[in-house]
């Protein structure tokens, strides 16, 4: 019989907007977190693809009687033995996207080295492996064309791709020539930014079981939903006979965004040998098969005042993309935006490789964008001898002038306020090598960002059980950046559990339908979907109160009636007096109430009323020794604009990450292509070479909290990709204020400074 009695003090904390270790942290350091490749089931079988060692021509012979005859081996798949695997084609709603859409051994044709021509399945990994080995492949080799230069394709004036119809002349006002001809001031530049590569510790996975006419995919997929709709194409079957799970993921940073091939091909064997079939990429396969980020050669044009006002901007870019895919690399996503520019012009170009899919990689667009026309504009002070600062701020606008529309949320000019404060800018001497600290040369540079904010379509459900317990399900995924412990905060929120008497379920296609773990979109896309969903079954709950008999809310009405801290009182009462929710379900011998929850998208929405984007800026020191050209960094300030931050600890993380990732993108990553038979050469963690601890300095990490309550209620942006954005232009030009040398192709190297 549940009693009303008093609450020790009423529940007043939220976890929104505190700092919340991972709800998930520990399953992951006691090795109970189980990841794609973790899972293990009844004669399970191991895949191994044979890899095509040209990449460009056809494969005339393959002998696979060696590779079968080996003991252990179940098949030797190839074009002529795997069954039929359909094409995808897009479909509503952020489904059917994919890459790269020739299914695997559509054809002989081989588009890129390390193409999948063949696969071996076996009782062991090694001998899988051993198998794939023995197969003898011949070739009709053509030579691959992997130039770096990039001179734009004959394309039409609108291309498809991934994510539908781009117009080439991307945005256009004013006259961009004739403002640019007349200027007094003229900067024109090509920047360079090379093929990278994701390199997420955890490799692609995939284990394919069958049941019948029902597949279920053990995945490392940012995206449960839109591979369920890819793989039901390409085998012919109702979605409701795919189920994709995902449950841990050792990152992905957009690699895991978007099918690849080997999931079919896992699904194909375990299909035709009716047994689980694993599939795991090697760390060479990673550089090959699933997606990199395309080489870019942008052109920028800047005209100005001698008082530093921009009269024109020009934006002219080219990319790499394969022979078989439709990737749109944006790098002038941010460009009509930024900046306040009467005459402006941003146009791009694509040029066909022999290389793998390129593909979305962490700030897809705006990263080598912003590397280029943030490099511009800091190349443009040094030439108008203007602090770098406060040409952005003389050109700071005040709406999105590219569409016309009023920002949602920007507030650029407080963070480089707060940035140069905590950075300590204003003791900044202009001239090259002017500053020395302890013997060492030093160089400061600085450099805006921003990044788009908007939402997916995301449905969830919450439940509130009679153990005091709540559920949280969205059939999202957590790629490593917090958002299980964000589910939790979100319902803890709404019903006042604390987080550890809060379940969280995601990764999971028999979920509600959740948001891709892509474009930092998942926060700000569930915190609608959830809170209609917690409100739904508290409505359910207080309604439940006030139908059962006994229960000291009988016949009250519902709306009289309110739920914090897990205790239902009446409203007007105050909290003061309650009765625990558990105690009502019980009474009510119910085990649970349930409400569900659904958002709709903002992104590509054809007629928006804002421009929502997230902005920020980062101050870099690097250090210089001419004598033994050892270039170090020193401290990164970085300041970010990303609505409300839900979850600080996790937010700081996100942005210390991305700056890591932002020192790699300007020393060290790139991807190089073997112009002799198109493989990347440096396909392994040895020579494919990122920014580890001792690259990194002390990175002093600020947020300033503006909610943005156009996007959602509580204001959050999302932050997994803004942190890289900008951050090579902010270290190009710390480089030059060192060494006085201007490093216009990434990465910057030794060789380099030494000139
Ligand atoms: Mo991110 S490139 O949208 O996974």
């Amino acid at each position: 019989m549940p009693t009303t009695r008093p609450l020790p003090t009423a529940p007043t904390w939220s976890p929104i907007g505190n700092s919340t270790p991972r709800v998930d942290g520990p399953q992951k350091v006691t090795g109970t977190a189980q990841y794609t490749s973790d899972f293990h089931f009844p004669g399970l079988l191991y895949a191994v693809p044979v890899e095509a060692t040209i990449a460009n021509g056809r494969v005339v012979k393959l002998d696979t009687v060696e590779a079968e005859k080996m003991p252990g081996v179940r098949a030797i798949f190839h074009r002529e033995n795997i069954g039929k695997i359909f094409r995808s084609i897009p479909e509503q709603g952020f489904e059917g996207i994919c890459e790269e859409r020739r299914p695997p051994f559509e054809d002989d044709v081989v588009r890129y080295y390390g193409q999948y021509i063949a696969l071996s399945v076996a009782d062991t990994f090694e001998t899988a492996k051993a198998a794939a080995d023995a197969v003898r492949v011949t070739y009709a080799e053509e030579k691959p064309n992997v130039e770096t230069d990039l001179q734009a394709d004959d394309d039409p004036e609108e291309i498809v791709a991934t994510f539908g119809p781009q117009r080439r002349l991307q945005s256009q006002r004013g006259d961009a020539d004739a403002a640019f001809a007349s200027a007094p001031v003229k900067l024109d530049q090509t920047y360079v930014t090379p093929a990278e590569t994701h390199n997420p510790i955890e490799l692609h996975a995939t284990t394919a079981i069958w049941d019948g006419s029902t597949l279920t995919l053990y995945e490392s997929t940012q995206g449960v939903v839109n591979l369920r709709g890819i793989l039901a194409q390409m085998f012919g079957l109702p979605k409701e006979n795919v189920r994709v799970i995902s449950k841990f993921l050792g990152s992905g940073f957009g690699g895991k965004l978007f099918p690849w091939t080997h999931s079919p091909l896992a699904a194909a064997a375990a299909q035709q040998l009716g047994r689980p079939v694993k599939l795991v990429l090697s760390r060479k396969m990673m550089f090959q098969t699933v997606g990199h980020r395309p080489r870019t050669q942008q052109r920028v044009r800047l005209g100005a005042t001698p008082e530093g006002k921009l009269v024109s901007l020009q934006h002219d870019y080219v990319y790499e993309r394969s022979m078989l895919d439709n990737h749109h690399e944006d790098c002038g996503e941010a460009t009509a935006f930024q900046y306040s520019v009467p005459n402006l012009r941003v146009t791009f170009g694509r040029a066909r490789r022999n290389i793998g899919a390129t593909a979305d990689m962490r700030g897809p667009g705006a990263v080598p964008g912003l590397y280029a026309t943030e490099s511009a504009m800091n190349e443009l002070a040094d030439l108008l001898s203007i602090d770098p600062v406060q040409l952005r701020v003389l050109n700071e606008p005040k709406i999105d002038e590219g569409l016309g529309l009023p920002f949602s949320s920007r507030h650029l000019l407080e963070c480089f306020e707060l940035g140069t404060e905590k950075f300590g800018w204003s003791r900044r001497t202009p001239e090259v090598g002017s500053m020395k600290r302890d013997g060492l040369t030093l160089g400061w540079g600085m450099a805006g960002c921003a990044w788009i904010a908007a939402r997916f379509p995301a449905e969830a459900s919450v439940q509130l059980r009679d153990d005091g317990t709540a559920r949280v399900a969205c059939g999202t995924q957590d790629i490593g950046t917090g958002t299980y412990t964000i589910l939790a905060q979100l319902t803890s929120e709404k019903t006042g559990l604390p987080l550890d008497k809060i379940e969280v379920a995601l990764g999971d296609t028999s979920l509600p339908a959740g948001p891709l773990s892509g474009g930092s979109m998942v926060t700000g896309s569930v915190v609608p979907a959830v809170f209609a969903a917690a409100d739904s079954a508290i409505l359910s709950l207080l309604t439940v109160a006030t139908m059962t008999p006994g229960s000291p809310f009988e016949k009250r009405p519902a709306a009289d009636l309110a739920l914090e801290g897990g205790w239902v009182f009446v409203r007007a009462d105050g909290p003061g007096r309650g009765v625990p929710f558990a105690d009502l379900l019980r009474r009510a011998n119910l085990r649970l109430v349930s409400g569900s929850g659904k958002s709709e998208a903002t992104f590509g929405n054809p007629e928006p009323k804002f421009s929502t984007h997230s902005f920020g800026c980062h101050f870099v020191e690097v250090t210089w020794q001419p004598e033994t050209a050892r270039l170090r960094v020193s401290r990164v300030v970085t300041v970010i604009d990303a609505g409300r931050i839900l979850n600080p600890l996790a937010g700081r993380n996100q942005i210390e990450g991305a700056v890591v990732m932002g020192i790699g993108m300007a020393l060290l990553e790139h991807t190089s292509y073997d112009p002799q038979n198109g493989a990347p050469i440096n396909s392994n963690l040895a020579d494919y070479v990122m920014a580890v601890n001792a690259d990194i300095p002390k990175i002093d990490v600020h947020f300033i909290d503006f909610p943005d309550k156009e996007l959602n209620e509580l204001g959050a942006r999302g932050i997994g990709e803004i942190g890289l954005a900008g951050f090579a232009a902010a270290m190009t030009a710390a480089v030059h204020h060192a060494t006085g040398v201007r490093v216009r192709e990434l990465p910057i190297r030794i060789e380099d400074l030494l000139a």
